[in-house]
């Protein structure tokens, strides 16, 4: 089993951002979420995007007309990088806490990027259950998850489809949970992309 070998609370993740140790920041919204998010038509949908950290997705589907839109992350500065390049991208809609303790509900949309690698591993039941509670009937859990190894000391937590897919299907009936095709480039062939409808 992974350990994390440091405490990933609100501390560890904000220095990251505040010593700009963030390789996993794409500086960009990725490809494959871009790519979905280019599909939707309903610009009512209620859109959670938790550990979404400078939120270029938030961004992106906020300058489209989605106003609907919340990013929930631990860290402040992360949030305050959103806010600086959104100042439209209503304070209300930056969920500052942790994902576990969020109370805000009856999301249609989450989305998923690099947020599930970087939890404690030990919590990944906790977290299915979590994103079932915050969906409405009828909502789904879109996005990527690594398919690869990764680390087993610190972040990013790696794994299988074949092992994630049944901690999923306990709450989620899969729609997607596929190969990713599109992946920005240092992920190819490492990530897949998932689209799961809420159980009832
Ligand atoms: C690896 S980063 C990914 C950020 C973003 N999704 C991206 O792709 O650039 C993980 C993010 O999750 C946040 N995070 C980790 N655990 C959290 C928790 N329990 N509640 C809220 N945010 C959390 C961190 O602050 C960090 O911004």
């Amino acid at each position: 089993m992974q350990q994390p070998k440091v405490s990933l609370d609100k501390n560890y993740w904000d220095k990251r951002y505040k010593t700009s140790d963030f390789g996993w920041d794409l500086g960009e919204i990725s490809p494959p979420l871009k790519a979905y998010f280019d599909t939707l038509q309903n610009k009512n949908l209620k859109i959670l995007i938790p550990g979404a950290g400078n939120a270029y997705e938030a961004e992106y589907l906020f300058n489209k007309g989605f106003k609907q839109v919340y990013s929930c992350d631990f860290a402040r500065s992360a949030l305050n990088n959103l806010k600086q390049r959104c100042p439209d991208f209503p304070e209300s809609h930056l969920l500052e806490g942790d994902f576990f303790e969020l109370q805000e509900k009856g999301f249609d949309l989450i989305i998923e990027q690099t947020f599930f690698c970087a939890i404690n591993p030990a919590l990944r039941k906790k977290y299915v259950e979590k994103m079932h509670e915050l969906l409405k009937d009828g909502g789904r859990l879109v996005g990527l998850l690594f398919d690869d190894v990764l680390n087993s000391d610190v972040p990013p937590f790696g794994g299988s489809a074949a092992e994630y897919k049944p901690l999923f299907d306990t709450r989620f009936a899969p729609l997607r949970f596929e190969p990713c095709t599109n992946s920005v480039q240092p992920r190819a062939g490492r990530e897949l992309f998932i689209e799961m409808l809420k159980k009832t």
